[in-house]
């Protein structure tokens, strides 16, 4: 396993590549089943995550060609069922069943499980491909869907925290190849989604209302192969916009699509902090004295939970009181007893953290736990005073490229060292 050792108290400057989007490639890659044909995938970010759905896919018998930042599948023959010890390790791989079902008419996939931001439950994806007209049982900790045919149907997919992102993913997969017009009522409109519908229809399938909340499908026969650049990471972005204002630098995010993030970028503003569009650069600028704010994480285009716990942390240099309120997964908090390490203070009320600042933070061992959790450590320790070391940061391997040799570039001093 692998360390981050972080010497803070530099401000970071310069430019950074936004790579693509780590949740636009693990549905675009899962589509590429719903056809025998070649397809390929291009700026598609090298994370484990990513290469991790390459073997899941390999093991339904497509062929998969990682090659720079593309990625060429081939689904001529596959097989239905997907292994727990390779999904178990990955949540998003439940955006197989769609695809699976479009193309197959079975699936069988290992149920999730949970993790540490909250159960994660797939009744939405379920409640979906029964509306399309298949049977789904629960057994022995597998999904297991059937259907003789697919039939377009209408389907309400709000689930109790609002939308869901992949149950959306997966009933636009599927539908595309049933039989009529499927509408989806209370899609999620995450931009990622936009991006899939454009590869779908790539594809020849006829998607409208991607990115709004209701969706329409209407079934074709087949599909074929085509070729797609997955949309930029707009997490990433919105981290390294955070990292910037957190250590009062000033950085340019190339290649980062802002209308992706608007909810952070105006966030970042209310603070204090200065964001530049100019000619499709991005520019954003610390400032000496950062305002509290409350945050509250909501379904797109609200203020994203994947960003809530690097917010926080950036929050606890705000003078003031801020209030940070999860309302997407149910205990996304993890990073609050690491932050606290730091010398954070942060009380947890509920679904809320209270955070009061500025706090003046100094480096110390820190636990990573999940994969934004573990962002926000890294910015935490890019702020302290003296050597912070993430620990377990294989967490943040999966959602972000190189960050080391990112951050390196922008004139932090981290390094990656072995446990
Ligand atoms: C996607 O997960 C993202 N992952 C998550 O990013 C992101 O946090 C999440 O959307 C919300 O934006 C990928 O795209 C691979 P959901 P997803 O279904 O689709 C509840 C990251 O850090 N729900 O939109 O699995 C669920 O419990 C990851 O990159 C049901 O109740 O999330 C949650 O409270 C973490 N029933 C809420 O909906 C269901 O059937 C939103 O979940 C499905 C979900």
């Amino acid at each position: 396993m692998y360390s981050l050792i972080i010497n803070g108290g530099v401000p970071l400057h310069g430019e950074v590549p936004i790579s693509g989007a780590k949740n636009a490639v693990l549905p675009l890659m899962a589509a590429c089943l719903l056809t025998r044909e070649p397809c390929v995938i291009r700026n598609v970010p090298d994370l484990s995550d990513v290469q991790f759905l390459g073997r899941i896919l390999t093991s339904l018998g497509a062929k998969v060609r990682f090659a720079g930042d593309s990625v060429a599948i081939e689904a001529n023959r596959i097989q239905s069922f997907a292994d727990y010890d390779l999904v178990r390790r990955m949540r998003g791989s439940i955006c197989l069943l769609g695809p699976l079902m479009g193309r197959l008419r079975r699936a069988e996939i290992s149920l999730p499980g949970g993790c540490v931001i909250g159960s994660r439950p797939v009744d939405l994806h379920l409640k979906g491909m029964r509306a399309l007209g298949a049977a789904v049982a629960i057994a022995g900790g597998y999904v297991k869907a059937r259907a003789k045919r697919l039939v377009g149907a209408e389907v309400f997919l709000g689930g109790r925290a609002g939308p869901t992102v992949l149950g959306t993913a997966n009933v636009m997969m599927a539908a595309s190849l049933a039989d009529g017009v499927t509408v989806i009522q209370s899609a999620a409109c995450e931009p990622e989604l936009v991006d899939l519908a454009n590869f779908l229809n790539a594809m020849g399938a006829r998607v409208s209302g991607a990115g709004s909340p209701t969706i329409v499908i209407e079934g074709v026969k087949q599909l074929h192969g085509a070729e797609h650049a997955a949309i930029p990471d707009r997490i990433e972005a919105a981290t390294f916009a955070i990292a910037a204002a957190a250590t009062r630098g000033e950085v340019t995010l190339t290649g980062a699509r802002p209308d992706h993030f608007h909810a952070v970028l105006d966030k970042l503003q209310e603070v204090g902090a200065r964001v530049d569009r100019r000619e499709g650069r991005l520019t954003v600028k610390g400032t000496r004295e950062l305002q509290p704010s409350d945050v509250t994480t909501q379904p797109y285009a609200g203020f994203p939970t994947d960003a809530q716990a690097q917010m926080m942390t950036l929050m606890t240099q705000a003078r003031g009181i801020s209030i940070i309120t999860e309302r997407i997964f149910e205990s996304r908090f993890m990073h609050v007893s690491e932050l606290a390490r730091l010398g954070a203070d942060i009380t947890i009320e509920g679904p809320s953290a209270v955070v009061k600042g500025p706090t003046k933070l100094s480096g110390a061992p820190v636990m990573a736990s999940d994969l934004r959790a573990s962002a926000a450590l890294v910015i935490g320790g890019l702020i302290a005073r003296g050597q912070t070391r993430v620990r377990r940061i294989y967490h943040l391997d999966r959602g972000y490229e190189r960050i080391d040799e990112k951050l390196r570039r922008l004139g932090a001093r981290v390094k990656r060292v072995q446990e």
